[in-house]
């Protein structure tokens, strides 16, 4: 069967390219989000996916019915909950097109979907709007599974501690639904993927289990993170390069003062980089690593390495007209595609 997936606060398509990991035949029904920009990367990567650029809270009910999707995937808009922002919750307007979706879509709708994955950041998991979701699941008899995970744990080189959920309709996932749990198993078979889509770039002459000296970066997102894989599978920042050095990223002198004091830099042996935001190259602090090239030249990552690192297919793109302050933006508003791809199958895996 022919899986429908609706893909809900779309943004540049991360949940439909972990789909393409799991293996399931599907289609993308529709993919939904108001950023024009972002719906344009969308379109230039996925030209068959039908786009519809508007707020979810406009969509009626009979549309969705129409739909009838097997599968919702939603990063619904993060601010509301960040430790940066106001943390306003329920009260900033757009928790509205979630809102909506609880209750008003889900909660009415007779085609309901037989499987829901959410994520969101660090921080949703004690929000009103986690309250409603978990309520509204309840009500309409999905069992569901909780997690915190980020990439480092499977030897990703990156942190991005995010919160997860999957849900089933009348199925037992979990019984102890209300654990955030900080493992998963069943990973296997996409960790190998992974390795062959990014192989070592170190050719045996570098030993990956010591670290660099500079390799010494605090994320205090990945604080519960454990690690998952045998040392000798972790991957270094090498493996996400699209090459050592690259002039046109490198950080100017005035850049320079101020980002080296308050910027991790990292080189290609790291096995750490620090989460990437929305915010890289325009601020330094808290937003992602610099990176050190073999000649000690410092640049920022480009967009395609964050892709690389966020795990996006090889052939992923950023039209011409696409900035790199808009291309940060939307990989800092993204998501790890592996992560996701490794709940997919969790979540199939119990059907
Ligand atoms: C966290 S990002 C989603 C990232 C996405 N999963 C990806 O892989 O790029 C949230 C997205 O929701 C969109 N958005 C925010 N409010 C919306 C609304 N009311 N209706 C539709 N899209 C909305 C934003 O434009 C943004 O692209």
């Amino acid at each position: 069967m022919v899986l429908r997936v609706l893909e809900l606060f779309s943004g540049m398509g991360g949940m439909h390219c972990a789909l393409d990991l799991s293996g399931r035949e599907y289609e993308i029904i529709a993919a939904i989000d108001i950023n024009p920009t972002a719906n344009l990367v969308y379109a230039s990567n996925f030209p068959e996916v039908s786009i519809i650029n508007r707020s979810i809270e406009t969509i009626p009910l009979k549309q969705w019915e129409k739909w009838s999707a097997d599968l919702w995937t939603m990063s619904p808009p993060c601010q509301p909950f960040t430790r940066q922002g106001k943390q306003e919750d329920l009260n900033d307007r757009r928790t509205d097109g979630f809102v909506h979706l609880m209750k008003n879509i889900l909660s009415q709708l007779n085609s309901k979907p037989k499987y829901i994955l959410l994520e969101n950041v660090f921080g949703f998991q004690n929000s009103d709007a986690h309250q409603l979701l978990l309520h509204t699941l309840q009500s309409n008899h999905y069992s569901y599974e909780q997690y915190l995970l980020s990439p480092i744990q499977f030897g990703i080189p990156n942190s991005r501690l995010r919160y997860y959920l999957i849900a089933k309709q009348q199925d037992q996932l979990n019984t102890n639904a209300s654990v955030l749990q900080t493992r998963i198993s069943n990973f296997d078979r996409l960790l190998t993927k992974l390795h062959e889509q990014f192989p070592s770039k170190c050719g045996g002459s570098y030993d990956k289990n010591s670290l660099h000296r500079n390799d010494q970066i605090t994320d205090q997102c990945s604080h519960s993170s454990e690690i998952l894989i045998d040392s000798n599978q972790s991957m270094l920042i090498n493996d996400f390069l699209v090459s050592n050095e690259n002039s046109e990223f490198e950080l100017d002198d005035k850049q320079l003062k101020r980002g080296l004091h308050v910027c991790d830099i990292i080189t290609c042996h790291a096995k750490r980089s620090f989460c990437f935001t929305k915010s890289y190259g325009k601020y330094f602090e808290g937003t992602g690593s610099l990176f050190r090239t073999e000649t000690d030249r410092i640049r920022y990552f480009t967009p395609k390495e964050i892709a690389n690192l966020h795990c996006f297919p090889q052939g992923y793109h950023f039209p011409e007209e696409i900035t790199n302050r808009q291309a940060y933006a939307l990989l800092g508003n993204s998501l790890n595609v592996f992560v996701i791809g490794v709940l997919l199958e969790n979540l199939f895996e119990r059907c």
